[in-house]
Parts: C-alpha cells; sequence; structure tokens
C-alpha cells in the first residue's frame, strides 16, 4: 500500500501518521504539507528515520504540483487532512479556508482521480478518504439533540462553511464519478502537539506564564472533546473498515462547557506546578464573544462503535492530565513554536519538490 496522508506535520495528521508508520511497516507513507504556520516537523521527530516514512512539502492548492506527484508516487490511498483549522482565522482571513479546504481539496480529488482511472486497475483498491468535522452540523440548541450521521449541513462560520463545501466535492465525486470515498466527522480533539491557539493548549499555555485566560463570552458553550490518538485509532477503522461512500460520526460522548474544562485545568496546573489552590483561576477573564458563535456540539457516535467496533480508550480526566504533562515535559516544543522557531529549525532537512 502507497498511502498518501496530507497535513501530517499538523496536530491530528501527526497522530494519524505516526500510528500509519508504526503500525503497519508495510505500507509505504507519505506525509504531504505546506508547512503552513500549524505545520510543525518536530512533531514527527521520533518517527521521521523510519524507512517507510517519506515527507513532502506540498501545497494542495497547486494542481500541477498535484497531478505531477500522484503520477510519480502510484498511490493506493489517500487520507486528506490538510486544512485550515482554526474558526478565529476563518472569520478574519476567509479566503484562504476557501482555498486550502474547497479547492485544494477539489484539487487533491481530481489527481486521485484522474491518476487512477489511467491505472491498470482503476480504482480497484483505490480509497480516498477525506477528514472532516462535526461544525459542518451547525450549532445545537436542545439539549436532547445529537448530530448523527443523518443530520442536515448547517455550517455557521466560514471554517465550518468550507469543511462542508469541501465534504459535498468528495460526496459528489462518489457520485459523479464512482471514485471510491469514504468520510468522517468528528467533534473537538485535545493532546499532545495541539497548536496553542486552540481552547485547551492555550490554557495551559497562559496559566503556566500567568497571562489571562480569554474566555469568550459567558464560557456556556459546549464542545464534545475527544483525545487526539482515539481519533487517530477511529481514522484507522474507517480507513480499512468503513464502507465505501459512507460516512462515520467520531467522537467521545463528552460534553464539556469551556468555563468548566478552564476551572479544570487551572485545579490541574495548579497541583502540577505547585501553586496554592485558586492561583490560577483568578487569571480567568471573560472577553467578547466570538463572532456567530455556535453554541453546543455532541456526536452520536453509535455509528462507528457498533459497526466498525472502535471505541475512545481514555475518560477526559486522564485524558487531559496526560496533554497537561506532555505540554509541561515538553517546554521545547512550546516554546518553539511561541517564538516561532519551529519554522526554520527543519529548514534544509527535507527536499522542496
Ligand atoms: P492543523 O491546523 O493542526 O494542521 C493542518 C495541517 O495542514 C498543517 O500541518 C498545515 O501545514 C497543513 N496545511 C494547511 N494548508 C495546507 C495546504 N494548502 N497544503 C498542504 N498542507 C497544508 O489541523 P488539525 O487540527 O490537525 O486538523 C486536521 C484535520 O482534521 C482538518 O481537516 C480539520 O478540519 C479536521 N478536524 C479537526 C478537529 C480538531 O479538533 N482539531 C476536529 C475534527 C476534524
Ligand atoms: P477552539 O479550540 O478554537 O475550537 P472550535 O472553535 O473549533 O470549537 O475553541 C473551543 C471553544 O473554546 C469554543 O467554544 C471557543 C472557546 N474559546 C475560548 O473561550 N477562548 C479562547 O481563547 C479560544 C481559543 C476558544
Amino acid at each position: 500500500m502507497k498511502l498518501l496522508i496530507t497535513g501530517g506535520a499538523g496536530f491530528i495528521g501527526s497522530h494519524v501518521v505516526r500510528l500509519f508508520v508504526t503500525k503497519y511497516p508495510e505500507y509505504q507513507i507519505y506525509n504531504l504539507d505546506a508547512l503552513t504556520y500549524a505545520g510543525n516537523l518536530a512533531n514527527l521527530s521520533d518517527i521521521e528515520h523510519l524507512p517507510n516514512y517519506t515527507f513532502i512539502k506540498g501545497d494542495i492548492t497547486d494542481a500541477k504540483f498535484l497531478e505531477d506527484m500522484f503520477a510519480e508516487l502510484e498511490l493506493d490511498g489517500v487520507i486528506h487532512l490538510a486544512a485550515e483549522s482554526h474558526v478565529d482565522r476563518s472569520i478574519t482571513d476567509p479566503m484562504s479556508f476557501v482555498m486550502t479546504n474547497v479547492v485544494g481539496t477539489v484539487n487533491l480529488l481530481n489527481a486521485a482521480k484522474n491518476s487512477w482511472a489511467s491505472s491498470a486497475s482503476g480504482f480497484e483498491g483505490k480509497r480516498f478518504y477525506h477528514v472532516s468535522t462535526d461544525e459542518v452540523f451547525g450549532s445545537l440548541h436542545n439539549p436532547e439533540d445529537f448530530f448523527t450521521e443523518e443530520t442536515a449541513y448547517d455550517p455557521q462560520s466560514p471554517y465550518s462553511a468550507s469543511k462542508a463545501a469541501s465534504d459535498h466535492f468528495v460526496r459528489a465525486y462518489g457520485n459523479t464519478y464512482k471514485l471510491p470515498v469514504v468520510l468522517s466527522n468528528c467533534s473537538n480533539n485535545y493532546g499532545p502537539n495541539h497548536f496553542p491557539e486552540k481552547l485547551i493548549p492555550l490554557m495551559i499555555h497562559n496559566i503556566q506564564t500567568s497571562k489571562p485566560l480569554p474566555v469568550y463570552g459567558k464560557g456556556e458553550n459546549v464542545r464534545d472533546w475527544l483525545f487526539v490518538v482515539d481519533h487517530a485509532r477511529a481514522i484507522d477503522a474507517v480507513f480499512h473498515k468503513g464502507k465505501e461512500g459512507e460516512t462515520y460520526n467520531i467522537g467521545g460522548f463528552n460534553e464539556w462547557k469551556n468555563i468548566d474544562i478552564v476551572n479544570l485545568l487551572c485545579q490541574i496546573m495548579d497541583r502540577k506546578l505547585g501553586r496554592p489552590e485558586g492561583t490560577s483561576a483568578q487569571l480567568i477573564t471573560y472577553v467578547t464573544d466570538r463572532a456567530g458563535h455556535d453554541l453546543r456540539y455532541a456526536i452520536d457516535a453509535h455509528k462507528i462503535m457498533n459497526e466498525l467496533g472502535w471505541e475512545p480508550s481514555l475518560q477526559f480526566e486522564e485524558g487531559l492530565e496526560k496533554t497537561v504533562d506532555w505540554f509541561l515535559s515538553n517546554q521545547t516544543w512550546l516554546d518553539n513554536v511561541t517564538s516561532g522557531a519551529y519554522q526554520s529549525y527543519y529548514q534544509g532537512m527535507y527536499t522542496n519538490r
């Protein structure tokens, strides 16, 4: 199996690459990443020497580059994670989300379709997997409701609109050209390598450095959190066992209000940093709400659990402890990210294509 994983230098992609490279030594894994601000090859420093792993620096908005790469590599599968992923950035710069998430995804679909259609085996044994988000379903207002695979799309932010558009294109290629596609929509991830612009790593970093903890609005918004390694395990299950043309929702049945997470992190960090109880909570600062802030996300994950036998391995409190421990013992990673040093650190260690 020659497998392309896009966005493998990012948060979730790095865990997917690590899982596939180590679990399937017989696979040849190609990690295609443009190394935007969110891409960090240090996320893969422990596996980059393995013989079945190759890094390719490239941009999915470049159709010609993708066409040449597909012709050269003769790939069997694609797991597509490369994306602009932060809602706040999508509010200030929607067009970069259109370019990478929509145009980039269609470029990748075209490259896969054209290269596979002209190969001797055609689409036989090929698979295009799009990794997406539960944010495409919009916001839940009734406490009894969950997002299922049948929930109608109702994206509310430029980020979720771009991911919804890319999901539609993936399904359209499955329907129109019979490209063998599969999709998943996952809830909020947390864990090691999480870029400190997102809620949990930002709070960990700010608590550590005694900076204000910016809670949007009243902190009442609810997210459904899943440990990133459990998402990677789910991606493995969907890629290998998911039915062609189907979608799988992935989540941990683990809903938390933002303010409760921030308070829990304050307690954990006070204990780990040896600060008197209640010290970090004094840093909590309520700030202007995010524009169009979705109230609640909650995934019904019964389909993947019942049909593919996947289930989360970690309870949230345990996962959060692990995450805090990772950030505290990987200070260099965090320092390099916050100083920007990570963007030049690995220059020269790969060949630009
Ligand atoms: P991330 O921002 O940490 O990483 C994205 C990666 O894509 C980076 O390495 C970046 O360099 C790369 N990239 C960006 N633009 C590119 C381009 N034009 N060409 C090639 N590479 C490019 O994102 P993440 O949080 O790891 O999310 C990965 C995927 O999972 C995304 O598709 C996202 O929509 C989806 N997702 C994320 C979450 C979450 O909680 N983070 C939840 C569900 C689904
Ligand atoms: P985030 O990690 O950006 O993920 P998403 O917007 O994709 O769910 O935000 C998670 C929640 O935390 C969301 O409701 C917005 C909120 N939030 C804050 O209150 N303060 C912050 O500084 C950030 C980054 C997010």
